[in-house]
């Protein structure tokens, strides 16, 4: 494909500008040091739509919706990363350069690059064998007919199929010039203990698996065969360019009708996603077969709050899961549940069916998670009353991590009113979870590791206690996160900003600038610390690869159009200074105030165009998650309390970062490290019940080493106490 090539891209970004693209659209006012207009996102009367030509973005305060121009033209008009660019290429004048990728180019490409363009090839190998080969059309093409998925699906969703030969896809891409070494790191190419290598991937139907912005970072495989000996999926394994618990297959093709629905709705399968798709509802994800993981469901809220579940009606499945979605209530999403009639799946039902029937059917037969848990297990216990309470206390438990208090008031009242039993008694029983609720997560946890071998416990155990775990991590991360998104920010406004200098050892006379995401990056992995919340470590990492991959260049671009136009002044000021007819001795201080001028003028944009680079980059990215993310951080207004220095003038962040960057750095650690101390309290109480007085004493000194470096750090953070839960305090 043809692509805008990288400085029309990096023109088109540094030219557009957000009150000028806005007022294409919403006639807008100003106001002090702002613009704003009615929101063109939703109706409204009174206006909160606000535009920030400083940080180039614009933000509806009461929708939520806005960004840089390019998210502003995306999201309003509906177009594509590209066609936004285009569109301001074209109101600017920009002449824009195209290009294909040259053999010089793929060879520097970072080594992701490399295994994205690989996948990008054997994305367009199998596609082509599906469509264009003899084989591909009598098998693969065929089999998708059969099951009724039309043209416009095989190419929305990319699909394609495998020849049935050890080499097809082998050869193919060593002939373009690809080297094995990124086949083998994608896993499309595998390699024997012989040396030998084999196509992962031979005689099956191919569903590519897309990152949010589009690129191709797995495939699925599907066999056409009925042998029940065969694996009836064969997939991508994990590799740098994939996660698979952060990815959810559709959500690229679904994001839009996501938001614009304000709903997702999930599925388990590749097929299901697709026939939904074809029958109209394309708010549709899948996560793939496997338990949902904190990562996707994350993914999920960033586009929107509501998630309607999918079952077929196979009644082992719908239990098994129903402890998954206790993930999604805690994550503060609103879940509801639908059944689809007996032998059907999404995928069998929307084919059989009228889109609007299926749209129909769910919106009259989704039910609100809770109720339908109390439904399900209500019916499993009858009316024996031991079994009653059980149930109770298992709603109660799903209640209890929804974290929004009214809403867990709401939940409870229902259940009551469902089990016929006192309100009262409920909220004071969900009122004790509440509160105990970390306490006993990090109990059970030190109880299953006592356990003596895994080969010991039932299945059931062994899914209680991954279950158990993984909410753990989530409760983790929860405590994480607000710390996590303290330090994002930092680094998203004030991107490689000089906040600070040190002396190098090698050369004391130079002191060498340090700078916000090189100094957080290095402090965290020294550390090893990192974020724990997979959108926000998606971000920093985008963040780090923005300074590593374009800051150096760009920078000397910029640096090199100042000079000229700071020479310009320089003259400008000189020849004004010489027309005015003054004293030799004047022209002379006249000139050293002038170049002086200049000079802290040139240092100041230099500053500032260090400190703002990777919020541009990073709100205008292509990348869905960043821009959202990045927008959402840049645009929250962050109101300083009044900090005066010695000289007595008002401290902004950015002179304030040599004190804010460590010490939010600091509260991040130590919450890491209480975390770690709550941990080792409930191993040593696990380790006294059974008595072993050697691991007591162990995790004693462990304790004790932790919180020595706890001490520390509330030295630094200069509270004598420190609560790690508060967040950071600088407001
Ligand atoms: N899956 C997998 N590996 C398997 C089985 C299933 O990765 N061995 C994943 C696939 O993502 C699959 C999903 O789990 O889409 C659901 O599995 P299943 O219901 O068995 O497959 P379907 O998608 O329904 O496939 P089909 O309708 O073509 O039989
Ligand atoms: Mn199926």
């Amino acid at each position: 494909m043809k692509k805008i090539d990288r400085e029309t891209v990096q023109k088109i970004l540094d030219t557009a500008d957000i009150v000028d693209v806005v007022s294409d659209f919403v006639s807008l006012k100003r106001r002090g040091a702002n613009y704003i207009g009615l929101c063109p996102f939703h109706n409204e009367r009174t206006p909160s739509f606000s535009v920030s030509k400083s940080k180039g973005i614009c933000k509806c305060f009461s929708c939520g919706k806005g960004g840089a121009p390019v998210n502003f033209l995306m999201e309003l008009e509906q177009m594509s990363y590209q066609e936004a660019l285009r569109w301001l290429a074209n109101k600017y004048h920009i002449e824009i350069k195209e290009r294909e990728e040259s053999e010089e180019e793929r060879r520097q490409a970072s080594e992701r690059e490399q295994m994205f363009a690989v996948n990008e090839f054997a994305l367009n190998h199998f596609r082509h064998n599906l469509t264009d080969t003899d084989t591909g059309r009598a098998i693969g093409l065929s089999y998708f007919r059969q099951r009724g998925i039309s043209d416009a699906m095989i190419d929305r969703f990319k699909l394609g199929y495998a020849i049935e030969l050890n080499d097809d896809l082998h050869n193919a891409a060593a002939n373009a010039g690809y080297k094995d070494e990124f086949l083998e790191r994608t896993g499309l190419i595998v390699r024997k203990e012989n040396g030998q290598t084999y196509d992962r991937f031979r005689g099956r139907v191919i569903y590519p698996v897309h990152t949010l912005s589009g690129k191709v970072v797995a495939f699925g495989g599907r066999t056409l065969r009925t042998d029940k000996n065969i694996a009836k999926y064969v997939n991508s394994p994990e590799s740098a360019i994939y996660r698979k618990s952060f990815e959810l297959y559709g959500l690229y093709q679904a994001r839009q009708a996501i938001t614009r629905a304000d709903k997702c709705i999930l599925v388990e399968g590749y097929m299901d996603v697709i026939s939904m798709h074809q029958a109209g509802i394309e708010n549709v994800v899948a996560s793939s077969g496997t338990s949902l993981t904190d990562g996707q469901i994350r993914m999920i809220h960033r586009f929107t709050q509501n998630v309607t579940v999918i079952y077929d009606s196979d009644a082992a499945g719908i239990k098994a899961s129903l402890r998954g979605i206790d993930l999604l209530l805690a994550e503060g999403l609103n879940i509801k549940v639908l059944l689809l009639p007996e032998g059907e799946d999404p995928d069998s039902f929307s084919q059989k069916n009228e889109s609007g029937t299926v749209e129909r059917y769910i919106r009259e037969n989704e039910s609100d998670f809770i109720r339908f848990k109390t439904r399900i297990l209500l019916d499993e216990a009858g009316n024996d009353p031991m079994r009653r309470s059980k149930v109770i206390s298992d709603i109660l438990r799903s209640i209890s991590v929804i974290p929004d208090a009214v809403t867990r008031g709401i939940y409870a009242d229902e259940c009551a009113r469902l089990m016929g039993v006192k309100a009262d008694m409920l909220h004071a029983q969900l009122k004790k979870l509440v509160t105990d609720i970390t306490y006993r997560q990090s109990l059970k946890q030190q109880a299953d590791n006592a356990k003596s071998s895994i080969a010991d416990l039932t299945p059931q155990q062994i899914q209680d206690a991954s279950d158990d775990a993984a909410d753990r991590n989530a409760a983790v991360a929860r405590r994480l996160r607000p710390y996590e998104e303290a330090l994002l920010r930092l680094v998203l406004k004030y991107g490689n900003y000089a906040f600070t200098t040190f002396a190098d050892e090698d050369n004391p006379q130079e002191p060498t600038p340090l700078r916000v995401t090189d100094y957080v990056s290095g402090d965290l992995d020294a550390d090893e610390v990192s974020f724990s919340d997979p959108a926000l470590a998606h971000v920093f990492q985008c963040a780090v690869d923005i300074i590593r991959d374009e800051w150096p260049e760009e920078r000397k671009r910029f640096i090199c159009d100042l000079e000229k136009r700071m020479e310009t002044e320089l003259a400008d000021g000189r020849r004004a200074l010489a027309e005015q007819g003054l004293s030799v001795a004047d022209i002379t201080r006249g000139e050293i105030e002038l170049n002086e001028r200049v000079q802290r003028e040139f240092d100041e944009s230099i500053a500032g165009f260090d400190a703002d680079f990777v919020a541009r980059r990073a709100t205008s990215s292509p990348d869905d998650l960043l821009r959202r993310i990045s927008t959402d951080m840049i645009a929250e207004p962050h109101q300083l309390s009044k900090i005066y220095t010695r000289s007595g003038h008002v401290a902004s962040e950015r002179e304030r970062l040599a004190d804010l960057l460590p010490r939010t750095l600091h509260e991040l650690k130590s919450v890491h490290l209480s975390v770690e101390l709550d941990s080792i309290l409930a191993e040593i109480k696990i380790a006294q019940e059974r008595g072993d007085t050697d691991e007591v004493m162990n995790l004693i000194n462990r304790m004790m080493e932790r919180k020595a470096l706890q001490n520390e750090f509330a030295k630094y953070l200069g509270e004598r106490n420190l609560n790690p839960d508060k967040l950071p305090g600088w407001e």
